[in-house]
């Protein structure tokens, strides 16, 4: 819908009008036009922090299509990216007041929420990315939407972004202790504190939206993210040194107002089903090809401007990372925090 359209409608179910077509006494005409109330109609505003050309900002847009395509107009879905209209997690309180409609914070966000969602945050927990979806549309991905539902969300669905590198400014990260010291940008993350902990680096929690203008005016040295994230918001520009590590994942998941959710009819709520079950199949595209497109454009500034060292590991250099941060899953093994039987769930996953 346009935007001038999207503006006259209201965000409440808008009221059946009678129209009636004629005037005066016909009949005919009064009773055709009674029987047919104008059908309700809902706006739906979903909020993010990424950029639109992003695995999520681009499957939200389809969303966008898809479910006005389905819903014949009876939902008109509203994007907003970067930021513009919630950060971080400000958005989950958000979307419990129904002040907005639908989100897909990265699980760290669901921190206070349900902190089992740290889960995904692991480093080098899962092997590949099959091995990540066959966990999230298992067993263990069910229990954890499970939770999310109980504290009064909607959780539909999985979204991927995708495995994070490492950048600093200060020192090439090549062996964990080159981490010593500097002073690392995390999203708000028990799991992701105790990871810089374990190789002596000072993790600093802040939001998406200040990253850069942290990183650019050296309040922190360094930080991790996905090739996406890094070169749609220009990270790497302020960077001396990017280190493919892929060492933790990222990614989302999409949650909807119940609110919301229970003020839509029947059909339109399987509209909704079908229209997140092929954003999320065009999700997950997206982000393989994004993820590897954008890590092209770094590689290309790159070799431009002279300005940034990528570097690549070698297998014994990764496996020193791993061993120093992997150390941390017992740390977790407490119910409240994410538990054992999560975390060996998920590494039992076939
Ligand atoms: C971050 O804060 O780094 C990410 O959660 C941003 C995002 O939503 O991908």
């Amino acid at each position: 819908m346009t935007k001038t359209m999207k503006g006259i409608v209201s965000s409440v179910a808008v009221a059946s009008l009678l129209l009636f077509t004629g005037c005066g006494d016909n009949k005919e005409e009064t009773k055709t036009a009674e029987a047919k109330p104008a059908a309700e109609k809902f706006v739906l505003k979903f909020s993010h922090v990424v950029s639109p050309n992003t695995p999520k900002g681009k499957a939200a847009d389809y969303f966008e299509k898809r479910l006005e395509e389905l819903s014949d107009g009876r939902i008109d879905v509203q994007v907003y990216p970067s930021s513009q209209l919630y950060k971080d997690n400000a958005v989950l309180k958000a979307l419990k007041l129904d002040s907005v409609q639908m989100a897909a914070p990265s699980f760290s966000k669901f921190g206070k929420i349900v902190p089992q969602l740290a889960l995904f945050d692991l480093p080098f927990l899962f092997k590949d990315v099959d091995h990540l979806h066959r966990v999230q549309d298992g067993e263990v991905g069910q229990k954890l939407k499970d939770m999310v539902t109980e504290k009064g969300y909607v959780a539909l669905s999985f979204w991927d972004n995708g495995f994070k590198q490492l950048s600093s400014s200060t020192k090439p990260l090549i062996l964990p202790e080159d981490a010593e010291g500097q002073k690392f940008r995390i999203m708000s993350s028990k799991v992701l504190e105790a990871q810089f902990h374990a190789v002596g680096a000072n993790p600093q929690m802040m939001p998406f939206s200040e990253v850069y203008s942290g990183l650019q005016q050296g309040v922190i040295d360094g930080q991790e993210n996905t090739n996406s994230n890094i070169y749609t918001k220009k990270f790497h520009e302020v960077q001396k040194y990017l280190t493919v590590t892929n060492h933790g994942y990222l990614g989302y998941l999409v949650v909807m107002s119940s609110k919301f959710w229970n003020s839509l009819p029947a059909d339109l709520q399987e509209d909704v089903k079908q229209a997140m079950k092929d954003a999320t199949d065009k999700e997950r595209e997206y982000a393989a090809q994004l993820n590897n497109e954008q890590f092209n454009l770094i590689k290309e500034y790159a070799e431009k401007t002279g300005k940034l060292e990528i570097i690549n590991l070698t297998d014994e250099q990764k496996n020193a990372w791993r061993d120093a941060v992997s150390k941390i899953y017992p740390e977790f093994y407490d119910k409240n925090s994410i538990g054992e039987d999560l975390i060996k769930g998920a590494l039992a996953t076939e």
